[in-house]
């Protein structure tokens, strides 16, 4: 029982120490802080002497006490934590604040106890709302597809990133794109060729619009889920999915193959069509100017014939049929030979028979 008292007495020292060294705070501590609506946010205070007692302010109002490892809920709000740790540079201050609300924004303050040191962090919270929700797009394979995403989020503070996975895979760890304050600053290595990615663009409304094209979509392409992620902090935001499923077809295994040869059928067939159709209608063409020129002949015959012969005879009529309702085939072919004649006498008539 002796050696207690100079323990007690070793601790109380301690205790007095304390107070002159915690009013150094690290310069690590960030005095600003942004999240989201429903994020998990941690605000955080390093103190370079160790900690005992200390309490935290929220915009003046005492919200929470923390003495020798005992915290106390003031306000009653669950959502709340307190936390004390030792750091290699110090004590590690942190305060949890879970599902955040906009009303969460604000100063907070931590005090020293018993030094009154104090130092304010400032929260700022705002509202992030996904103008795209759940999409399925419909494409045909070997055919480009673009990927559009659109939020507003007035922190302006999120790394982005356009990441996919395949369904049932519990990791969206395949990233196809990230960007830093808007601009591009990675693609996918393997997909570089086959992805065009834009810069971030502002609405007229003040969202945030950026989209992807991935280009010769493949049956493996089809597979995934693809979404954008939002990252404040530690706070990971995810868009609702885009699935990509192909037109016109089941997601069977030999489905683009399918769509890519009856597209090549299509095209021979187009093809087959337009050749046969510019034969046929030479043929066609060729047919009717015979078949004017035979008309034309016949017309030219036949007036020859109403010409010579005062007889009226329709030119359809075939010549045997005339000479048998004639009974005279000798006069008939006479009158033809004499047309002959008559038709080489008017056509050339300086090639006679001289
Ligand atoms: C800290 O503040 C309290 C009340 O505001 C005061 O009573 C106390 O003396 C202060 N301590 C120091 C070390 O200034
Ligand atoms: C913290 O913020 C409050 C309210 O704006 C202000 O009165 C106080 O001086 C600040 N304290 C420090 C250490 O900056």
């Amino acid at each position: 029982m002796r050696d207690v008292k100079p323990l007690f007495l070793l601790l109380l020292l301690h205790r007095v120490t304390n107070g002159q060294d915690n009013g150094k705070w690290s310069s690590t501590t960030s005095t600003e802080i942004s999240t989201v609506v429903g994020c998990k946010v941690e605000i955080e205070w390093v103190n370079a002497g160790p900690v005992d007692e200390f309490t935290i302010y929220k915009k003046q109002e005492h919200i929470l006490s923390f003495h020798s490892g005992v915290s106390d809920n003031l306000i009653g709000n669950e959502r709340l934590m307190i936390n004390q740790q030792k750091r290699r540079n110090g004590e590690l201050i942190t305060v949890t604040i879970n599902d955040v609300e906009i009303g969460d924004s604000g100063i907070y303050t931590c005090k020293l106890l018993p030094s009154n040191h104090s130092k304010n962090v400032t929260l700022t919270v705002t509202d992030l709302k996904w103008k795209t929700g759940k999409e399925i797009k419909a494409v045909n394979p070997w055919t480009p597809v673009q990927l559009s995403w659109e939020y507003k989020d007035s922190s302006g503070t999120a790394m982005v990133t356009a990441v996919r996975r395949k369904p049932g895979n519990s990791d969206w760890a395949e990233i196809l794109a990230r960007w830093e304050k808007g601009s591009v600053v990675q693609v996918h290595d393997l997909l570089r060729s086959r992805l065009e990615v834009d810069n971030f663009m502002t609405t007229a409304a003040g969202n945030k619009r950026t989209s992807i094209v991935l280009k010769d979509v493949t049956r493996e392409d089809l597979s995934y889920q693809y979404r954008l992620l939002l990252e404040f902090g530690k706070c990971q935001k995810y868009s609702e999915p885009i699935d990509l499923i192909p037109e016109q077809c089941e997601a069977a295994p030999e489905c683009s193959m399918t769509v890519r040869n009856v597209l090549i059928i299509l095209v021979v067939l187009l093809l087959l069509a337009v050749i046969s159709l510019i034969i046929f209608s030479y043929i066609l063409r060729r047919r009717f100017i015979d078949d004017a020129a035979n008309t034309e002949r016949n017309r030219y015959a036949s007036n020859r014939d109403i010409a010579l012969s005062s007889r009226q005879v329709t030119p359809l009529v075939p010549e045997p049929l005339l000479d048998s309702e004639n009974g005279n085939s000798a006069s008939t072919s006479t009158r033809n030979g004499t047309i002959g004649e008559n038709g080489k006498d008017e056509s050339k008539p300086y090639k006679m028979e001289w």
